[in-house]
């Protein structure tokens, strides 16, 4: 066969192929054939140099043509596949938006996840951010950096769960509270500090009011000129906006707790019934809402503040207090026994 026959040959089996092929994996293979380094179409190339200089021009010119031929019918055909293998994926992924939720299975949102997020929505409106900080803590955080040494007999407030010590032995425990991530938050960052923490805390203890694991909120504003007078407006704040009513009127108790000085309870007058709380001057019983106090100084000396420069005021209580009180839920042990008819009773719509 001279060079004329073998062309026109490959023109014919690149037809046959092109027209049989009906996959990526046989277009690479007519690829392979064709254009690679020992295809035959480098092969055609090679047989040319034999050839005269006029030969040489005229084939030359016709190979390279059908070289480029070669290139853009693979290309078409790969294109092809492409916009095939894309429909057929849009065909199969098609999800008809307009088909009714189903309603049963229909979830809902916990009544204590319901309260976190309204706790967080309130306390951003005010100016304060979010900090975390970890439930597997050391004693130090726990407790010493916030003014309560080893023996102390506040500690014997909290059942504390010992852990064992870690690798560089540091004493551990669950967190007992969250006012661990005051130290952390104001050792690692610049005053003035504005920012609530909410997350799981754990005592040894376990009955209608008290579970093992549970939740707190702690909230710390520190500044320059912070006061008493702040913390009280920001609490009756809170309480009006927690409790969607126009006047709170509390009750501020004087307390203990070793990280503040002077530490107070915060009470609300209020009339306790199944469905729920009314809040009111008129009534005459009271509810314990939180436990707070200007921050003690030895607590802003542990973290490196000057405590003639820098004072401020922590708040810290139960989310489970704050939702029985507000949902008029009786006993706490309900909010952790995945019982779906307490959650369907209790539980919140998505977006409301
Ligand atoms: N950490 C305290 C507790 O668990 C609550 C609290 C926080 C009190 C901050 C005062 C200030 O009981």
């Amino acid at each position: 066969m001279n060079i004329q026959e073998k062309l026109t040959n490959l023109k014919n089996i690149l037809n046959q192929d092109l027209n049989t092929c009906i996959s990526v994996r046989d277009l690479e293979n007519i690829k392979i054939k064709l254009l690679s380094k020992k295809g035959s179409i480098n092969a055609l190339l090679e047989e040319m140099k034999k050839l005269g200089l006029e030969d040489k021009k005229k084939f030359g010119k016709e190979i390279n043509d059908f070289k480029n031929l070669v290139t853009s019918e693979i290309q078409t055909k790969q294109d092809s596949f492409s916009a095939k293998a894309l429909g057929e994926k849009i065909a199969k992924e098609f999800v008809d938006v307009t088909i009714p939720v189903r309603k049963t299975n229909q979830g809902t949102i916990h009544p204590l996840s319901k309260v976190r997020r309204e706790l967080e929505e309130i306390f951003e409106s005010m100016g304060f951010v979010i900090a975390e900080g970890p439930e597997i803590e050391d004693d130090w955080h726990c407790f010493e950096a916030l003014n309560t040494p080893p023996h102390h007999p506040a500690r014997q407030m909290q059942d504390t769960f010992y852990l064992p010590d870690s690798d560089d032995g540091k004493k551990m425990v669950l967190r007992t509270q969250t006012s661990s991530v005051q130290i952390r938050e104001m050792k690692d960052n610049k005053p003035p500090f504005k920012f609530i923490t909410l997350g799981k805390t754990f005592r040894c203890d376990s009955d209608a009011t008290h579970t093992p694991m549970f939740h707190q909120i702690e909230g710390v504003y520190i500044d320059k000129n912070v006061t008493m007078a702040h913390l009280k407006s920001c609490l009756v704040e809170f309480c009006k906006k927690f409790f969607e009513v126009d006047q709170v009127p509390i009750i501020i108790r004087p307390s203990y707790f070793p990280f503040v000085e002077p530490a107070i309870e915060i009470d609300v007058k209020c009339q306790k019934s199944k469905s729920g709380i009314k809040i009111g001057e008129q009534y005459d019983d009271v509810m314990e809402i939180l436990g707070a106090g200007m921050v003690h100084p030895n607590v802003l000396r542990n973290v490196g503040l000057d405590p003639e420069e820098y004072q401020g005021f922590a708040f810290g209580t139960g989310i489970e207090r704050l939702t029985m009180l507000k949902y008029g839920i009786g006993d706490m042990r309900m909010l952790f026994e995945g019982d779906i008819r307490f959650l369907k009773h209790y539980g919140f719509k998505f977006f409301q």
